[in-house]
């Protein structure tokens, strides 16, 4: 097995990645934080550009590329693996950097539906144990054979011991069929966390913010907003949640309560499915456009989004044409992965 070096340009930091994973994986290892989500390949936001040196993607194609970036040396660094040294210019993440990632058992405290497909799940930390995390971050649940789902944290950090997320119910069974119909409450769960770097940034001067979801992306804006007002945040905030019914918007009276409560908040829903007859409340269409009918210039706005890869991938591009900085635009990116076998979960008990 070869081992590389990888220096990151205009930084004294370099790490060391195996040519058995990648460089997303050999620099998490060494607590070199990069920025990532989605770990699949799909999102773009772990990209960064090889300015000497080599990789490939032995696993899977880097589908997030786009047509010239490999030219320009853009890689994807979830994907690539090192066939040399490599100079990689990349942004480091350092509000992360000192947050440990632990492996945790988690007792489910509370399930409840909140809609027809989505369930809050509480889960309980074990006491002596505690989970620190930055607003919008997300867990994985281990699962057997190695495999691993990813969560949003919906709850705040100031919630300690404990932990909310919003499960979707994915057709075929599988772990969240599993969350759904057979999981008792007091089950054992396995995590991994937190992951991922999707958190507001606090960088002066502050801007003002959209913040956008699709469907179960609302978790981790949930999880922004409540820490923003707990720490007394106040630049203007708008929030566009969309689905594709108007049922899937399934918090709405808690976002109603921050907008009642608090003046530098504006929320806009959009509901998507014009099959549905009955009046609509918010916009209709797709939630991006939402955003683009309210703000056709967003220049000046930090925009933070969630949701679904084509969601964020149509997003990312329209927002950029209407004067978004790519410096500005954060988001994170989920499959509602594959289905997975839970024969030998932890059992309820
Ligand atoms: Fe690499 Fe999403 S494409 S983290």
């Amino acid at each position: 097995m070869a081992t590389f070096t990888v220096k990151i340009a205009g930084s004294e930091r370099s790490f060391s990645v195996r040519d058995d994973e990648t460089l997303l994986e050999g620099a998490l290892r060494q607590g070199v934080m990069l920025p990532y989500s989605c770990k699949n390949g799909t999102c773009g936001s772990c990209k960064g550009t090889v300015l000497s040196g080599s990789v490939n993607y032995p696993h899977h194609p880097a589908q997030a590329l786009e047509p010239g970036d490999a030219e320009v040396g853009l890689a994807l660094l979830c994907q690539a693996v090192p066939c040399s040294d490599l100079v990689l210019e990349v942004r480091e993440i350092e509000a992360v950097r000192d947050i440990p990632v632990l492996k945790l058992p988690a007792r489910v405290a509370e399930k409840s539906l909140l809609a027809d497909n989505v369930v809050k799940l509480v889960l309980k930390l074990p006491r002596a144990q505690r989970l620190q995390f930055l607003a919008g971050q997300y867990i994985d649940i281990l699962l057997p054979e190695g495999k691993r789902r990813a969560f949003s944290i919906a709850s705040s950090p100031a919630r300690e011991g404990e932990i909310e997320l919003h499960v979707r119910h994915v057709e075929g069974g599988g772990f969240t069929g599993w969350v759904f119909h057979e999981m008792e409450p007091r089950a054992i769960l396995r995590l991994e966390g937190p992951l991922g770097t999707f958190f507001v940034r606090h960088d002066e001067p502050k801007r003002p913010m959209i913040m956008m979801g699709g469907g179960t992306g609302f978790a981790p804006l949930k999880s922004m907003i409540e820490d923003l007002l707990a720490h007394g945040d106040t630049r203007p905030l708008h929030l566009f949640w969309g689905a594709r019914t108007q049922e899937e918007l399934y918090q709405e009276d808690l976002i109603e309560q921050w907008v009642a409560e608090h003046d530098h908040i504006t929320y806009t829903s959009a509901v998507s499915d014009q099959c549905d007859e009955r009046p609509q409340k918010g916009f209709a269409g797709f939630v991006h456009e939402a955003v683009l009918h309210a703000y056709d210039d967003l220049t000046t706005h930090d925009v933070y989004m969630s949701g679904p890869p084509a969601m964020i991938d149509a997003a990312r591009h329209a927002f950029v044409e209407h004067g978004c900085r790519e410096d500005r635009l954060f988001y994170d990116s989920f499959e509602f992965g594959s289905d997975v076998p839970v024969s030998i979960l932890a059992k309820p008990h």
